[in-house]
């Protein structure tokens, strides 16, 4: 999380290059008016605005990020735009008690969190049976594009955690919603996969929480359940409900 704390103010600046790439990503979720999306490390926010575009003033956006610094950008974001139908949870993924069943779920440039079994089932959980699932990040381009690499290679280095899993990144995602569509992008040092939770999915269901405005409406969301980031979390200003 280190290193999301110190960028969180520049991030989207950092970002500006993938926006085609983030587009297209979400255009795969094939939002419908009123539908529920969640947003898997969603960051400073910076998916939001395309993704109130797909679901409409109706449908909710849930926001999961375990950076408060990255989360205190997306909440500023909501504040200025005031979309009352975003909830930002901070946790992280393996452990967010993810208030909805959502119709769409993004993971866009979260490495760490595709490499981690027990966020994607946390997230896979809370999916309605059919839901889209899109996924696009960094990958090792292949023999044919193999110079792509020397920008994979530092950009993975500044933004995950670990290269493992970079030549398939999306496999253990795979593995719990089906068969994904990928596509590579930017001489294969990018890819876009994209799929849909078949019949749901009820191997591993958190107890989610009950909390009928997190439900309902917007709001930001600590994590108190938990020791590892609690105090991380405090400064953001747990059920900071925004309206
Ligand atoms: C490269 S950023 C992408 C942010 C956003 N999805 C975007 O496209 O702009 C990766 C984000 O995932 C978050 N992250 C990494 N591991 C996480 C975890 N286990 N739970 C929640 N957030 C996590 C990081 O804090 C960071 O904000």
């Amino acid at each position: 999380m280190a290193q999301y704390r110190v960028r969180a103010s520049v991030y989207d600046f950092e970002l500006a290059l993938f926006e085609p790439i983030r587009r297209e990503a979400i255009s795969r979720l094939a939002l419908r008016r009123g539908d529920t999306v969640l947003d898997v490390g969603c960051g400073t926010g910076l998916s939001f605005a395309q993704l109130q575009q797909g679901i409409g003033p109706t449908g909710k956006i849930v926001g999961i990020e375990q950076c408060p610094e990255m989360l205190q950008q997306a909440q500023r974001r909501v504040g200025q735009q005031a979309w009352s139908n975003v909830t930002l949870l901070c946790a992280p993924v393996e452990v967010a008690e993810i208030p909805v069943m959502a119709d769409a779920a993004l993971f866009h440039f979260t490495h760490d969190i595709l490499r981690c079994p027990e966020a994607i089932a946390n997230v896979v959980a809370h999916l309605k049976p059919a839901a889209h699932v899109v996924a696009a990040g960094l990958q090792w381009a292949g023999p044919r594009t193999w110079p792509a690499n020397w920008f994979v290679l530092p950009a993975a280095l500044y933004s995950t955690t670990s290269l493992e899993g970079l030549d398939r990144p999306w496999d253990k995602l795979a593995g719990l919603v089906g068969s994904l569509d990928v596509q590579p992008r930017c001489m294969g040092a990018i890819y876009i996969a994209n799929g849909s939770a078949a019949n749901g999915y009820t191997g591993f269901r958190r107890r989610s929480t009950t909390t009928s405005d997190a439900a309902q409406g917007g709001g930001v969301f600590g994590w108190k359940s938990q020791n590892r980031s609690t105090a991380h979390c405090q400064h953001l200003g747990v059920r900071a409900t925004q309206t």
